[in-house]
């Protein structure tokens, strides 16, 4: 699979972000220290080659849905025939489009927001525009978090969420810093 994955890297470098999958110790980091038992709705932006819904999919019930989007189309087509779940909704969209989203499937908000985009590669409106409808899409009890390679998401994460916690691996290529951002 990430055969796949360096290949549609190749074709549009700054769109993948990264030559390589996640590590299993970056998803830990993103995933271990976040309740998805019992929550309604998560949601995840980039997910690839699908490390981290993979993951999530081990952690939640059939009563958790799980709204997948995933810009790249061969990336999105070879993670709709590798899961298959009723709860589980992969769509080829932009994360930007997440508000009208979960609306499309019923829901007015996430409880847990789990992102891989390469933001630092975004133009300045699109990554406002990307994180303000995560910060209208998300509970107010919920959480945002989000992998990066610097420290420099830091500042505009900072601006919309009050609390933002940082947490680090060197287990991933390349090493990355995660955020895990709330409204409380
Ligand atoms: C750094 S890769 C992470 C992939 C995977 N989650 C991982 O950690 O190995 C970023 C992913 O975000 C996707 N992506 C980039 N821009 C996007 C957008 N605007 N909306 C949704 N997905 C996007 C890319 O196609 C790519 O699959």
């Amino acid at each position: 699979m990430s055969k796949a994955f360096i290949k549609e890297f190749w074709k549009d470098k700054k769109m993948i972000g990264s030559i390589l999958p996640s590590s299993k110790f970056l998803a830990a980091k993103m995933l271990n220290h976040i309740p998805l038992e019992n929550t309604k709705l998560i949601i995840e932006l980039g997910p690839g080659t699908g490390i981290f819904t993979e993951k999530i999919i081990e952690k939640i019930d059939a009563t958790t849905h799980l709204i997948v989007l995933e810009l790249n189309p061969e990336l999105c087509k070879d993670l709709k025939a590798k899961i298959i779940l009723p709860n589980v909704h992969i769509k080829e969209a932009s994360a930007d489009k997440i508000g009208e989203i979960i609306k499309e499937f019923g829901f007015e908000k996430a409880d847990i927001i789990i992102s891989s985009l390469p933001l630092a590669n975004f133009s300045v409106e699109l990554r406002n525009s990307i994180l303000e409808v995560v910060n209208e899409s998300l509970n107010e009890n919920g959480s945002f978090i989000q992998f990066q390679y610097s420290l420099n998401a830091y500042k505009n994460l900072k601006k919309l969420f009050p609390v933002v916690k940082l947490n680090f691996t060197a287990l991933n290529f390349p090493p990355a810093f995660v955020y895990t951002c709330s409204k409380r």
